[in-house]
């Protein structure tokens, strides 16, 4: 296979002296994948719910008779899941008694800049604080929150900084689609062990990382009912493409994805997410009788070559019947029509291919955090054509404070499919092009866009945008 990305500027440090675990002799399907805990605000008042939460290192059992050391939000792995809606503020005191600063960055939500979690306005180690203040004007949506500290947040997010955020409101109430505990928010990831159970940590070696969690364990099963399930899928990983499908190629019903559901329901054999998307999937266990063992298999996209570990994902296993009252109707949701455009912009997304090659850009330049890539007039509406030059490596295109739109991928229209609802992360295989259009409303300020291939943008593939 050809080098992609082959940069060792991690800290691999922990890697000498102790062998690494060998995937191939952890036992698959032996651990119930747990769900994470529900947040408790400390306080509600009429408008706004109060959070608190610690940054700090934990120990877990991730891979069966080990434990990693970990960093984590409140001590869970992944972190707890906060449950917001839309015209309520949620407001979240961040206490940091990690080694290392940190910035906590909502990924997919419209907040104002100092709530942002920009990579540059970091909570200090050793008990720094920080209030963020999410106003949640945005409809429905599936956030997660994650370290964004500049250079640090993809090791960060490897040792364990990540969450879940639902964010929901009466477009999506007033559905009956699978809820209570038919609706499970699933974190899917890849890491790389050694045998003492310590997390390796290298920049650009993804090929080596070969262990899948969910829900923070090493290939778990998960015990269903014969009825409707609907799975919050996060794609965590730091570089890793889940191409997911069932073990039998049987109907997923994607209905929804980023910005929350889709118009309609799209049925599918696979769902694809790369690092930092979201996917939204009913599967209806109903066809299965009592007794059946089914895998969520996963399979690698090119340039990687399929390896059996990575294949096997989650084991679901219908235990028993239940009454479904739940429904996924043919119309989800009505987005608003497309406005006119006033801006075109044009993306290069490329990085060094060649052995030993650690640059990665925008539009041929590395991030510079004082230096503004793109100033956008307040209230515009643009389209941003976003390409991927390499031959070989993937990336994918993020950006803050909005939710885009996808109006063309490679030249085809987007007019069904998984990216017809809000995006706000759009994967790009080596050679792809494609067109979003987004505007720029709501607050004024500077954000980042980014590749959400964590070790790439550390590496320098992201770039400021200034609203004014
Ligand atoms: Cu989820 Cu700037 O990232
Ligand atoms: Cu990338």
């Amino acid at each position: 296979l050809p080098v992609v990305n082959a940069a060792g500027t991690g800290t691999a440090g922990a890697a000498a002296g102790a062998a690494e675990l060998d995937p191939v002799g952890i036992a698959k399907f032996t651990q119930k994948m747990p769900l994470p805990p529900v947040l408790t605000p400390y306080l509600n008042t009429g408008t706004t719910s109060y959070y608190r939460m610690t940054l700090k290192e934990a120990t877990k059992e991730i891979v069966p008779g080990i434990r990693t050391p970990l960093r984590t939000f409140n001590g869970s792995f992944p972190g707890p899941v906060i449950k917001a809606e839309s015209g309520r503020r949620v407001v979240i005191k961040q206490t940091n008694s990690l080694a290392v600063p940190t910035s906590i960055h909502l990924h997919g939500a419209h907040v104002p800049q100092d709530s942002d979690g920009a990579p540059m306005d970091l909570i200090a180690a050793g008990g720094g604080t920080k209030t963020y203040t999410y106003p949640n004007t945005q409809p429905h949506a599936n956030l997660w929150f994650h370290d964004h500290a500049h250079h640090m947040e993809s090791e960060n997010v490897y040792r364990g900084l990540t969450g879940t955020y639902i964010l929901t409101d009466d477009i999506e109430r007033r559905l009956r689609l699978p809820s209570g505990q038919y609706d499970v928010p699933i974190a899917l990831r890849d890491a790389r062990f050694l045998e003492n159970g310590e997390l390796i940590y290298q920049m650009g070696d993804f090929m080596k990382r070969n262990v899948i969690m969910a829900n923070g364990k090493a290939w778990p099963y998960f015990e269903v009912a014969a009825r409707k399930y609907r799975f919050r899928l996060t794609n965590t990983s730091n570089q890793r493409f889940f191409d997911l499908h069932l073990a039998d190629n049987s109907e997923l019903v994607q209905i929804g994805t980023d910005g929350g559901l889709l118009p309609a329901p799209h049925r599918t054999e696979t769902v694809l997410i790369s690092p930092g998307e979201r996917a939204d999937v009913v599967i209806d266990f109903s066809r299965y009788p009592v007794g059946t063992v089914i895998e969520l298999r996963n399979k690698e996209i090119p340039p990687y070559e399929p390896a059996d570990a990575v294949s096997k994902v989650i084991q679901f296993r219908v235990t028993r019947t239940a009454a479904d009252h739940s429904v996924v109707p043919d119309r989800l949701r009505t987005l608003p029509a497309l406005g006119p455009a006033s801006v075109n912009r044009e993306f290069d997304m490329k990085m060094d291919e060649q052995p030993g090659g650690t640059g990665a850009y925008i539009n041929g330049k590395t991030y510079d955090m004082d230096r503004i890539d793109t100033e956008i007039a307040y209230g515009a509406t643009e389209i941003w054509t976003v390409t991927n030059s390499n031959k070989l490596a993937p990336h994918n295109f993020h950006m803050h404070l909005v939710q885009f739109r996808v109006l063309e991928r490679n030249g085809k229209p987007v007019t069904s499919g998984p990216e017809t609802g809000l995006k706000d992360t759009v994967p790009l295989k080596p050679g792809e092009t494609v067109k979003v259009q987004a505007t720029f409303d709501g607050y004024r300020g500077t954000y980042v866009y980014h590749c959400h291939l964590f070790d790439h943008g550390a590496m320098g593939m992201m770039a400021n945008m200034r609203i004014s």
